[in-house]
Parts: C-alpha cells; structure tokens; sequence
C-alpha cells in the first residue's frame, strides 16, 4: 500500500469539470484475477470552462490500481504514465473539438478485499462504486457532476450477466446493456454470476410494464417474496405520494453476501447486502422484515432523488441521502404505524446522530471539508439530514412541500444539484427566506432548548431559549428556525389548546396562550417536531400525567421514556431504589388494551446503557458503565415483580395464533410480548424462554427466547442448540455470533468476543461476520468499558488487522471509541491508548488516518 499525504478537499474550492462526457462504452472481458475493460468515451470540452474551451486546459482521468495496457485519443496511441491517482492528458495532446479516449485496462477482482470498484464475492462479481470506487474500473472523470448515458458489454462464461439500464442483446457468454439516462459513474454496476432470479412485474400508472427481479444464489429463492412485495408497495407509493414513475423496461435487485454497506442504487441495478434482501419466517426476525422493507423502498426511492437528480459534488450527499431516508421513512410510516415509527426513528436518531454531535466526530448535515468521503456516510448525513426536511415539510405545510418537490423534480431532473438548489425550489415555492434556515445544513451540533414557563391571569407563557455548544471547526452557533409544536392539557387531562407549530427564530423567546381557566400541563415538541434536546425541570408527576393523558403518542411515550431517564438516573447516581410512579405508570400503560401492542412494547423499553451515559455526561456526571448497568439491571427486576400479576397473561394474550406473518400488526404483539417474556424471565428462572425457545416455529421468537435467557445468565444449551441448528446459514449465524458477545456479562465480554473470533466460521474478512462480533462489542456497553481495558484493545487489534484489507468498514468501527471525552481518567486512557495505538500503525489507510486524527484532536 502506497502511502500518500493526506490532502484535504474542500467545498469551497469546487471547480466545475474541464470536460463532459458525451456518451461511454464499455466493454469487460471477465477473469477473476485478470479482467479487462476496454473504454471508449466521447470527452468535449465543458463550456462552463473558458480554459477548456480555448484548448489550454489538461484532462485529469481519475484511476487507481488500474494496470492500463493501452490508450488511443480518436484512434492515435498515445503514451501516457499514469501515477497512483490517475493519469492526466495534457491540452496540447488534446483535439480543439469533442474527441473519443480509448483505453484498454486490467484489474484483478479475485483480490479486491476492499469491495470497492469490481469485486468477487461467492464465486460471483459484482460492483460497489460509490463514492468513488467507479476509477478502481477504468481511466474516468469519477466525479458526480458529470453525467453519461452508459453502453455495456460483458463477456464472460457465467449464466448472469446484468448491468444498468435496459438489455439490448444477448449472445453465448455474452450480454450488452444500454443505460440511456445520464447518469454519473458511481451509480455504474455490473453483476456476473450464477444467480436464479425471484421474478414478477409492476405496471407504472401510465401503463408500462417492468419486469421485476430479485437475483439470489441458488437456494435462496424461497426467501425473495418479502423484498418483491416491498418493492412494489415502494413503487407504487412513490407514483401516489411523489407522482414518480419508474423510468426502465426492467428493474434488478441482486443479494450479494460480501458488502460494505447496506445497499447501493445503481441504476436499475440494485446491489444489496443480502442480510436486507433474503427473509423466511424461520431465519429473519420482525425487525429483519421492517428493514428489508425500508431498504428497499430507500434504494428504489433514490431513483429519482439520486439518480435522476444526482448530486453536483459529494458535499452534497445530504441532498439524496437526507431526502431519501426521509422518503422511506413515510413510507414505512404509511405501511406500518406513524406512531410507532417515528418513536423508532428518533430512538436511532439519538443513539446515533446525536452521539455523533456531541463527540469530536460532530459535522453539518452538509460537511465542508474531508479527506475520505466514506467516512461522511454517517447517522448526521442520513438522519439528520432527513430530520430537517421534516422541519422543512412542517414549516411550509404538506401542499407546498408537493409542489416544492413538483419544481423541484420539474427544474433538476438531469442534472447534478446543490443543498442551494434544493432550498431554493422551496423560497420560490412558498416565497420564504430560508437563509437561517440554512443553517441546519451547515452548522453541526445538537441544538438545547432550554425551556421555562408562567401562568398568569389566564394566560399562560412558554420561555424557549436555544443553545448549541461549539464543535470542531464551529465555535460560534447562531439561532436557528425551530419547529417547535405544542399543545396544552387541562388539568383533568382533557387536551386545551391542539397541537400549534411554534416557529422559534431568535435565540430566546415567549409564546403565550391565553383565555386558559386553569395553568395547563404543556406537551412540547410534539411528534419530535425539531432535532433539538428539551430541557425543561419536569416533575415526576406531571411526566406520570403525560404519560396517561397526551394526545400525541410520540409524547405520551416520550413522557414514559423522561421518567425512566430520571429514575435511573437516580439510581445510579444516588443508590435511589426505582420509583413507584414510574412503575404504576408503566402498568397502567400496559393493561390498556385500547394501545397498540407495538406502543406499548416501546414504552417498556429502557433507555440503552449508551443513551444513560450520555445523559449523565450531559448533566456534568462523569459515568460509569458498570453502575449503569447494575441500575438498569435492577430496574428490570423491579418491572419484573411489579408487574408479577400481569406479565403471563400479557404473555399469553399477545400469542399470535396460525402461521407466521411479518405485518405490523402481528409484529407489534410478538415485540410486546417478547418485552414481557424478558421480563417473565426474571421471575420464572427463564423457564418460560426455555420452552419458547424449544417450540418457536419464527426467528423472532426464537431468537428473543435466547436472548431473554443470556440475559439473565442462562441459555448455554441452548446457544449450542443454535449452533447446530443453524450453522450452515450466515445470515443466521451472524445472530448467533452477535447475541453472545451483545449479552455476556461485562468482564466476560472481551473474553467471549475474543474466543469468537477462533470460531471456525469467523469468517474476518465477510463485513457481516467481522461486524456480527466486533460490531456488537461496544453495543455491550458495560462490557466495552469494562475497567480492564481488554475491550478496547481487541478492537483495536481489529480494525489494525482489517484496515489494510477493507479500510471502509475499518474506519467505520473506530467510531465506536468516538465517546471516549465523556469517561473517566483511566479509561480515557485506555481509549485514547487503543487510537493512538491505531494512528501510528505504518501504512494506516486514508479512511483510518482521518478518523483517528478526528478523534484525538
Ligand atoms: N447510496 C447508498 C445508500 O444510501 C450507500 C452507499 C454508500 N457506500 C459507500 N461505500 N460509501 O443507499
Ligand atoms: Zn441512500
């Protein structure tokens, strides 16, 4: 591995391209370790460019580990010497006009371990290109603001030969494949394997039909029906809500085992991870089947916001990303339950992005400097980003987000655009200005709301102030626009003033509500209306008042959610025994049958031990993983025999009877009961979870049952029966390995991690497999930090061992020591000692050595 110099790109130096491409053909004759690709492009000169136009400008062609065996400029060899970027044409070999560059290359997909460019996985290749992982191919201007239609031969013995766009012939071990949208050169793939194909069709609403395919390894085609069925609920929701058509004569889904990410939208192509595509009752868990739901609707959804409209630079990823999730975010909210979705997003949202903002890894929604890319395919990008067109939608109101997006689409669709454009569809829309507005694009950090309140003589004020502490690069925040929504119960629960949407722009400021008879009870930031942290003293009492009487469910549970936070917090900050309010409450909550059992399953779950740390982190306690996770042990016990009576016949009530099926009304049972048999566990020595285990006929049951009984210590026979069980299926295996290390106790956590990895099935170099175990090692939070260091250390031993094969999913897993400022002496030691340990690593990768350097300031 070459070591270069880290350089940094900024957005304030984006120079539009000195060419465009015209139209590319490419042509592969596929070997696994000698594979060639002949390319002819069709460069001109770009007219936004005064150098280009007047032949004084050098063409700069992006490639890396590229064996280049010959080029030609319209038919003329010429000698080029590429370095370890690329190569560069100079103007004066350069014709004056549009000119065709052909290059011959050779590249050796059997030993790209970083799968990125053109890899094997399986005995199959296949392409992962974004961000720029297209010049790993071929000799390319790898960059999104040029865009091409794309012509594509493929050569090869194998069965399936799939590529973008539509088929236009077929020979004996030959395919050719024409893409006829522009489109930039990371939404490029090709797929090469023997594959069976899950087949069906979709006609458009004017009356087009595509052929639909979902591509898997043979044997696998049993589990294709659920990704099929989302895919065409995707569809057509998008033609429904968005006006969006699909735009090819054919539509490919191909599972692939060995992949960085979750999955890719290529066009017409898509590559997935095949933990998102294939699901049988027996092998997927309900949350398995929610996912594979949302990720294909967010891949297919990036057909328009991403492919049709891409972006000019990849500054501004938010502006597919951020849209996309909150496109498939809807989606799942109209499948399934608005309520219970959002209370899920916004779970993630402060596990992750708000985690991410409060630690030296916090960047703006739009970065504005990096040195690897992929390392901005983060929780802020994504869930943040989709969380300000939330506020974006609810500032402007639903008929001017369609029409917003109606311009939108109507003025891009072709082109590569900014965060800039994006806004301004809207300003021309709705004629706001939403330069502060822009400010949730550039500025990073959590937003604090500081809140306070009055009541007098019938009316009743609420004092908000906004606060958002520096981060790296940004020591100065001013106000934001906060979408403040609220509304204000009576006394006797009855709901007084409806849901209003304040709009916050000042740094401190007063609403009154008046003509009131008595002081009510506020509901702040209802529906989780901005991406802010209230902070507000709220009594025990009025949140046990919340949590039995708001209208709006997401604070009714967010009210359950407050209580818990401040009962634990209690515990493990003052020995306090659990408070009986809370667990009346809770009760209470949960015998209502008129609640859906998803609600209530959610409103018995417990913040995370991560999420106490960083509570107590923000209240200027320093805490301490063990103590955390003694305190939420007890609480659950506590739950437990308070809720002695109810838990079996919540248990039983909440079986679902005849076959499996994954929709979210049998879901949301299986999850509330699956929280009670957690709990039941605690009382019946796991007696319960043992026949569940034994009987299960569905993963989720199967696997809740395991994990109740590792939690309380329980389960070895039944992690053997597993095992033997499942051993020849990885995605299943890939739960088995993640349940144990997720559940041991905390000083065996290292220890159970580390004698996994001398599995023979630990397969280090498969993305799920490594992340099933070392992944899972700082989701165990009082064993990640368990005092003794061990599991910083074999982290660490990790990712140094990974990072020369695949940096991408290394330097995705040193984040994990992102957090490291919020503990104590020693164990900010013995993180800052496990970074240090991995930055002075000889021959660190780019993707490492930035996240590193991030992190230690
Ligand atoms: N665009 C993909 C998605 O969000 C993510 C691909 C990211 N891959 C990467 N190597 N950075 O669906
Ligand atoms: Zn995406």
């Amino acid at each position: 591995m070459t070591e270069t110099a880290a350089q940094t790109i900024h957005l304030a130096e984006y120079q539009p391209p000195s060419h465009l491409i015209e139209d590319v053909s490419l042509t592969f004759r596929l070997d696994p370790k000698a594979t060639r690709v002949l390319s002819e492009i069709r460069f001109v000169p770009n007219p936004a460019r005064e150098d280009a136009l007047a032949g004084k400008a050098d063409l700069r062609l992006d490639g890396v580990q590229l064996k280049l065996i010959s080029a030609a400029i319209d038919g003329n060899p010429v000698d080029v010497t590429p370095d370890a970027t690329g190569l560069t044409l100079p103007a004066a070999l350069l014709p004056a006009g549009p000119f065709t560059w052909e290059a011959e290359v050779e590249i050796a997909p059997a030993e790209n371990t970083a799968l990125e460019g053109l890899y094997m996985s399986n005995g199959m290749y296949c392409t992962q290109c974004e961000a720029e992982g297209f010049r790993k191919i071929t000799y390319y201007l790898d960059r999104p603001d040029v865009m091409a239609p794309f012509r594509v031969r493929i050569e090869s013995d194998l069965p399936v030969l799939l590529s973008n766009g539509n088929p236009v012939a077929a020979g004996p071990e030959l395919a050719e494949w024409e893409d006829p949208w522009p489109k930039p050169a990371y939404l490029f793939a090709l797929v090469a394997g023997d594959l069976v194909a899950h087949i069906d069709r979709f006609v458009t609403r004017s009356g087009e039909t595509v052929d639909l395919n979902v591509w898997v390894r043979p044997g696998d085609e049993g589990k294709c029906a659920y990704a099929m069925d989302s895919l065409k609920r995707a569809m057509k929701w998008d033609e429904e809500v968005y006006g969006r058509e699909y735009d090819l004569d054919i539509f490919n889904i191909v599972a692939v085992d060995d992949f960085n990410m979750g999955a890719m939208e290529n066009k017409g192509l898509n590559i997935f991870n095949s933990k998102y595509v294939l699901a049988s009752p027996e092998t997927a868990t309900d949350d398995d089947f929610a996912r594979i739901e949302a990720i294909i609707a967010h891949e297919y959804f990036h057909n328009w916001t991403g492919n049709r409209i891409t972006c000019r630079d990849w500054f501004q990823l938010c502006l597919k990303e951020g849209l996309t999730v909150f496109r498939d975010q809807s989606f799942s909210g109209d499948m399934r339950s608005h309520a219970v979705k959002r209370i899920e997003d916004v779970l993630d949202l402060r596990a992750r992005q708000f985690r991410e903002d409060a630690g030296p890894l916090a960047h703006p929604v739009r970065p504005d400097h990096y040195q690897e890319i992929n390392n901005f395919y983060t929780a802020t990008v994504y869930d943040k980003g989709a969380e300000v067109i939330a506020m974006l939608k609810r500032l402007v109101g639903d008929d001017a987000y369609r029409k917003a997006l109606d311009l939108y689409f109507e003025r891009h669709d072709g082109e590569a655009a900014t965060i800039e454009d994006w806004l301004k569809v809207f300003e021309d829309t709705t004629g706001r200005d939403l330069s502060q507005f822009k400010r949730w694009y550039t500025d990073a950090g959590t937003p604090h709301l500081k809140v306070t309140d009055d009541f007098k003589d019938g009316s009743y004020t609420l004092h908000f102030e906004q606060e958002t502490a520096p981060t790296p690069g940004q020591a100065e925040k001013p106000p934001r626009v906060i979408p403040i929504a609220v509304g204000l119960l009576n006394p006797n629960g009855d709901e007084v003033v409806p849901t209003q949407m304040l709009e916050m722009t000042e740094a401190k400021q007063s609403f009154s509500f008046d003509g009131l008879a008595a002081r009510p009870v506020p509901s702040i930031l209802r529906g989780f209306s901005a991406p802010v942290i209230l902070e507000r003293e709220t009594s025990a009492e009025e949140r046990a008042f919340l949590l039995a009487h708001d209208t709006d469910p997401f604070n009714r549970w967010e009210a359950g959610r407050g209580l818990a936070k401040q009962v634990l917090l209690r515990m493990v900050t003052e020995g306090a025994a659990p408070a009986p309010g809370y667990l009346s409450g809770i009760e209470a909550l949960l015998r209502d049958n008129g609640l859906d059992p998803a609600f209530r399953a959610l409103a018995l779950r417990l913040p995370s031990e991560d999420d106490m740390a960083q509570t107590l982190h923000a209240a200027g306690i320093t805490p301490d993983p063990s103590r955390i996770h003694a305190a939420r042990q007890d609480l659950q016990r506590a739950l437990a025999s308070q809720l002695s009576a109810l838990l079996p016949a919540l248990y039983t009530e909440m079986a679902v009877p005849g076959a499996y099926t994954p929709d979210a009304a049998a879901a949301g049972k299986r999850a509330l009961r699956g929280a009670a048999l957690a709990l039941l566990t605690r009382l019946d020595d796991g007696a319960t979870a043992q026949g569940q285990f034994a009987k299960a006929d569905n993963m989720t049951e199967q696997l809740g049952a395991l994990a109740a009984l590792l939690d309380i210590g329980k389960g070895t026979d039944e992690v053997t029966a597993f095992e033997t069980r499942w051993r020849a299926d990885r995605l299943v295996m890939d739960k088995w390995f993640s349940l144990q290390v997720l559940y041991a106790a905390p000083e065996a956590c290292a220890a159970t991690a580390a004698r996994l990895t001398e599995h023979p099935d630990f397969d280090w170099k498969n993305p799920n497999r490594f992340r099933s175990v070392l992944g899972a090692l700082p989701a165990n939070a009082a064993g990640f930090h368990d005092p003794s260091g061990a599991s910083y250390r074999l982290l660490a031993d990790w990712i140094i061992r990974l990072d020369p094969l695949n940096p991408q999913t290394a330097a995705r897993m040193s984040s994990a020591f992102e957090t490291w400022a919020r503990y104590d002496g020693d164990r900010q030691d013995l993180i800052c000692g496990a970074l240090e340990r991995i930055r002075q690593t000889p021959g660190l990768s780019r993707d490492l050595n930035e996240m590193t350097a991030r992190m230690l300031g």
